[in-house]
């Protein structure tokens, strides 16, 4: 990693749809400039989730009213089991009431349930309008806003029903992670080591020896926009290579496979989601082991990295490796039936699409309970 990044915001490459990322602390200020400059809307909608979010919302509408552009704000109800397309329909409604029109725009002020269910919306509303996302939790600003992925859940499963629709702009204002639960500040700390782990080693040892500014009790807003910087950048180039997930965008699941499987165990309320992954990213180690793939150094350093940081990698207790192997098999991404793993043969360097056999698996798994 270069150290030092600087402040220039990171360039989605993708064509006509091209956008910039920009991570600094109190960036959030900025947005009425440029949300003007870069959209120039007929008027903006705030969308935020109820509790602590609801003032950067706030903030963010009150930058734009007086940037000069008319806007309303719209709360969704904070919580996972609230990404509905009942939800959805309510700022359908919401945005029409505040005739929002083709010209018009939707800001996403919030966490990852906020900006998927805002960007589905907008990406609907007459056939799509301009969507702009200020990520307020640590799991969105270094994942869950870069890319373009939108949708919300059905009672079947998660995340079934969505849209790609790339934001016009993107600001991730690390002050506002202050704020944030030692939970879900951990929980996004797991996706950026993950990035780490599958494509920059040495990014992995600057976010090693800057432990302490990252500490969940000091959250150290410019080292947390460098670490968010760094996993925007790392996300938006593998975006860049595959938007779609048509291939390599897949390596971005390293952990996820088994992670999901826990998550959906602990019915969404045990493990939070980047609690799943981390305890997912060191038994998918364990299967690249048994299948020759991962040497054991690379588990380790995975293992423990994830246990310096505060991040579970063990199986809870009562969470049997054949109900976890059992759940995997549902997976949306599984192939006929078969789930597909992303293993590390060294740190930095994925494979992807791998199909291991049940024996293997199982066997992981049960090394996973420790
Ligand atoms: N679109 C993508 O590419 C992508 C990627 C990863 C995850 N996701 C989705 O993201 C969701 C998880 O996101 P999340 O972890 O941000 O959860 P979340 O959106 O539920 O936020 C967690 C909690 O933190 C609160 N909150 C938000 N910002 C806060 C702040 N600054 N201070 C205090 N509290 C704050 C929220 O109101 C909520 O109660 C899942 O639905 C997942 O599917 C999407």
């Amino acid at each position: 990693m270069a150290q030092e990044t600087g402040n220039a915001p990171v360039r989605v490459d993708l064509g006509e749809r091209s956008y910039d990322i920009w991570a600094a602390p109190g960036c959030l200020n900025q947005i009425g400039e440029i949300v003007l400059h870069i959209v120039n809307p007929t008027r903006a909608v705030v969308v935020t989730g109820t509790g602590a979010v609801e003032r950067y919302g706030r903030l963010a509408a009150d930058r734009l009213d007086e940037a000069g552009i008319p806007t309303e704000l719209l709360r969704l109800r904070s919580g996972e089991r609230y990404k509905t397309l009942r939800a959805v329909e309510r700022l359908y409604h919401g945005m029409l009431r505040s005739g929002l029109d083709r010209k018009s725009v939707v800001v996403a002020v919030g966490g990852g349930v906020v900006g998927d269910v805002a960007g589905f919306a907008a990406g609907t509303y007459m056939r799509g309008i301009s969507f702009v996302q200020a990520p307020t939790t640590l799991l969105a600003q270094a994942d869950a806003g870069v890319g373009g992925k939108t949708g919300v859940n059905l009672p079947e499963g998660k995340n079934l029903v969505g849209v790609f629709h790339q934001p016009r702009a993107v600001l991730m204002d690390t002050e506002t992670l202050a704020t944030l639960s030692a939970r879900d500040y951990l929980s996004g700390m797991a996706e950026i080591v993950k990035h780490a782990f599958i494509r920059d080693a040495d990014f992995l040892d600057w976010l090693r020896w800057n432990a302490d500014r990252l500490d969940p009790a000091r959250r150290d807003a410019a080292a947390l926009a460098q670490a968010v910087r760094r996993s925007c950048e790392i996300k938006a180039a593998v975006v860049v290579a595959d938007e779609t997930e048509a291939g390599i965008r897949a390596v971005l699941n390293f952990g996820h496979t088994v992670g999901h499987a826990l998550e959906s165990l602990g019915s969404y309320r045990r493990l939070t989601h980047g609690e799943a992954v981390a305890i997912g990213m060191v038994a998918a180690c364990r299967i690249g082991e048994e299948l020759g793939i991962t040497p054991s150094n690379v588990t380790m350093t995975v293992r423990e990295t994830l246990r310096s940081i505060g991040l579970p990698t063990a199986l809870p207790p009562g969470m049997e490796p054949e109900a976890v192997a059992r759940h995997m098999m549902a997976d949306k991404k599984a192939t006929s039936g078969r789930p597909r793993f992303v293993l590390l043969q060294e740190l930095g360097q994925p494979v992807y699409g791998v199909e291991a056999d049940a024996a293997a698996v199982l066997r992981a798994l049960e090394r996973s309970r420790e």
